[in-house]
Order: C-alpha cells, then structure tokens, then sequence
C-alpha cells in the first residue's frame, strides 16, 4: 500500500511536473475506491451539498456536514491526503472563528488540511490558520460561496483587471501561508502566470493545464449529477443512466417474480421443515 503523500511530496511533484491527481468524495465507499485507484489528494467539498443532500447551492451546509462527511472519507482512505472544506460562514467572519472551525475540522475529522476560498479579503484569516499550525489550501476564480456576487456559476478572470486582481489574490493567500492554492474557471493562460509567479503547487478545476494538478467532482467524473454540466467537466462514466437501467432491471424482475430465485434465499436447518409440519400439527389439536 502507497505511503500517504504529505505536502513535501507535493511540492517535489510540482518541481519535477508530475501531476497532482485531485478527486471530491463525500462517503466512504467512494473514498476507498479513490484510495485504491492512487490518487494523490481528496477534497471533501462543500459541493457535499449540491452533489449529495440537494441544495441548489453550498450555502446551507454546516460545519456538522462537513464533519461527517469528511470522517467518513478517513476511515475510507487512511492513507490518501485528505482536505476538508470550511463551509459557509465558518471562516469569514473572523479570524478566531475560522481557527476554531478549522481546529475542529482537523481535530474531528483526521483531516490533513482545510481549505477556503477567497484572496486578499481573507488573507489574515489563511495567516491565523496556518499560525496555529494547520495547513490552509487557498481557493480562488470562481468561488462557489459568493456566486451571488459573481452573478452566478460563471468563469471568472476574462478581462485583464479581475485577472491581475486574482493574481494578487493569489500573492495574498501564499504570502499568508497557504501551502496550495485551487484555482477555478479562469482562462489558461492566466492559470500559468499564477503558477509561474508562485513557490506552492497551484491546481486547477476548469483553469487548464497549465499548473502542478487537476481536480474534479466526483459526480460530474461519474456521471451522477443531473442539474447541469460545466464546461470544464470531463464525464469518464455515465453511471446515472447505468443505475437508472439496474433499478428498472430490479422493479421488472420483482413484479413479474422473477427475483428473489433459490439462490437469494436460505434454507432451514436439515430435518427442521419437517418438524415445522409436526409442530403446526400438534398446535391444532
Ligand atoms: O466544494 C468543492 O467541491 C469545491 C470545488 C468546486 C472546487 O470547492
């Protein structure tokens, strides 16, 4: 079994350009799966919210959510790097409240890092995290928590003034401590001047290449979330139409009585239908 990475293998893989392999997972099975098809990183995502309890956004998931879930992705991968998301209003406020939150994320979970999102705006807030000791994965481009400043789900940085802001956001959230930084839906080419300009591995979702790794969500990976599909999502299953397919397998083989057959079923104790009879028999009389 591989020797769980740590954040110097990180920074080694992005100084020799072997790419950081960076998946979602929300339970346990699938973080197990991950584990065992090796890959480097899983982030526990706020997108938990969107891609497994409904909401239409990662506003309303609680720092409780992000605890469960995030401990039942260690107990599947205990040998992965494991970062878990500051939910909404978690970190934002101030910075004694993100070093708490993020102390019982790490502390709860067994997680190896956190991560949350936002530049220069939450710098000292990354700065008390990593002072008392925790490793803080800076995000940045499309930040899903203030979508509605964004005015939506939208690719940031396409003009030259928000591309140099994020670049400064980025300055910002490394100087502060970050030991990465995720960056999301933002045009190439600005991906590569963060990277170049930057001392710690920058990893893209929908940001392109060129940088030290790539994330996705694992149910846009699979195929599993319905409501929409970005651009930047490459589907490497389609496992909704294949679990539509087995649930109407199973309700046709149930209501023409076809499952269960002898071999889903168990039988009694040698003698003992037998002796069933008898019982019934005497209970009769
Ligand atoms: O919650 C999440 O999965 C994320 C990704 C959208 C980057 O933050």
């Amino acid at each position: 079994m591989a020797r769980k990475k740590t954040v110097l293998d990180f920074q080694k893989m992005r100084r020799n350009g072997d790419k950081i392999v960076f998946l979602t997972a929300y339970d346990h099975p699938t973080a197990m799966l991950e584990e065992r098809a090796g890959v480097d990183m899983i982030l526990v995502g706020d997108s938990v919210g969107m891609c497994l309890l409904g909401y239409d956004s990662t506003i309303p998931v609680t720092m409780d959510d992000m605890v469960r879930h995030t401990q039942a992705v260690r107990r599947g991968a205990p040998n992965t790097f494991v970062i878990a998301d500051m939910p909404f209003m978690s970190y934002q406020v101030s910075p004694e409240d993100a070093v708490v939150n993020a102390g019982r994320l790490i502390k709860e979970t067994g997680a190896d890092a956190v991560k949350l999102e936002g530049g220069q705006r939450v710098a000292e807030h990354v700065r008390a995290i990593t002072d008392a000791g925790m490793l803080v994965m800076g995000h940045l481009g499309l930040t899903p928590q203030s979508a509605g400043q964004l005015g939506g789900f939208k690719a940031q940085a396409r003009d030259a003034e928000t591309a140099l802001e994020i670049m400064k956001d980025a300055r910002a959230v490394e100087e502060a401590g970050a030991f990465s930084i995720l960056i999301e839906a933002i045009p190439p080419p600005v991906t590569r001047i963060i990277s170049e300009r930057s001392d710690i591995p920058i990893l893209s979702i929908g940001a392109g290449a060129n940088c030290a790794g790539q994330l996705l969500i694992v149910s846009d990976l699979l195929g599993i979330f319905q409501s929409f599909t970005p651009k930047f999502v490459k589907k490497y299953a389609d496992l909704a139409d294949d679990m539509v397919g087995a649930f109407e397998a199973y309700g046709e083989d149930v209501r023409k009585g076809s499952f269960p057959e002898t071999q889903h079923t168990y039988g009694m104790a040698s003698g003992e239908e037998d002796r069933l009879v008898e019982l019934l028999k005497d209970d009769e009389d």
